[in-house]
């Protein structure tokens, strides 16, 4: 960690809690929100890999929207609900320890910022949105490259832009696959594990775990 010049840090599922649209919804929603919501999660990921495979790139939002259309489908959810959740979307909650936590971290030396599969736009507003703005020094779009995590092209963004070797960026991810993309390709990179699940067998044990974000601090 001593190498470390800048913290990069996921942001849907990491600093965003993806089920706050649909838990927003709840009422109207039932019982099946939350499988509802981890569905409409699973299908969006699988998009995004599936069009970076198929080499048939549609930025986050519009993959988004897809995603929607079908967990709308399969968990027969009335169609007035679609236009409150993709707005929802666009202003998900961050969760609880994240704004205290970042606000320590720009106290310190190293530049902070966010890696996303997120386009700028969608990105910019949830940080307006959470009044996080401030706290970063970049805000890193795949919308650059053309193409989802892990995709190294995404992961080589912070390095030329700071000019730091890969073993001088620490990355934060709750998303494992995006912990073993990052690890990988050679980032410092750490699980936050928030719900003591188990980590992927992908090549890459993550070089530390935490269980919420503001363990970093005890970290760094
Ligand atoms: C992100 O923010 C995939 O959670 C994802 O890039």
């Amino acid at each position: 960690m001593k190498n470390v010049k800048a913290i990069i840090f996921d942001a849907y599922g990491t600093l965003f809690d993806v089920n706050s649209a649909a838990e927003k919804c709840k009422e109207r929603l039932g019982d099946k929100w939350e499988g509802f919501a981890n569905y409409w999660r699973t299908t969006q990921l699988e998009y995004t890999w599936l069009r970076s495979l198929m080499k048939r790139h549609k930025d986050f939002w519009k993959i988004t929207e897809d995603s929607l259309d079908k967990s709308m489908n399969f968990y027969k959810i009335d169609n007035s609900m679609r236009g409150e959740l993709l707005n929802l979307y666009k202003v998900l909650t961050p969760f609880p320890e994240v704004k205290e936590t970042l606000e320590h971290l720009k106290q310190s030396k190293f530049k902070l910022a966010i890696l996303s599969n997120g386009t700028p736009d969608l990105l910019n507003e949830l940080v307006v949105s959470n009044e996080l703005k401030d706290i970063f020094d970049d805000i890193f779009s795949v919308e650059e490259v053309g193409v989802f995590k892990p995709d190294s092209k995404v992961y080589d963004l912070p390095i030329y832009k700071y000019n730091v070797d890969k073993n001088e960026v620490l990355f934060l991810s709750a998303n494992t696959w995006d912990v073993s993309g990052a690890g990988n390709y050679g980032y410092n990179s750490i699980w936050l594990n928030r719900n003591n699940n188990i980590f992927d067998k992908l090549d890459f044990v993550p070089t530390n775990q935490i269980s919420k974000l503001s363990e970093l601090l005890d970290l760094i």
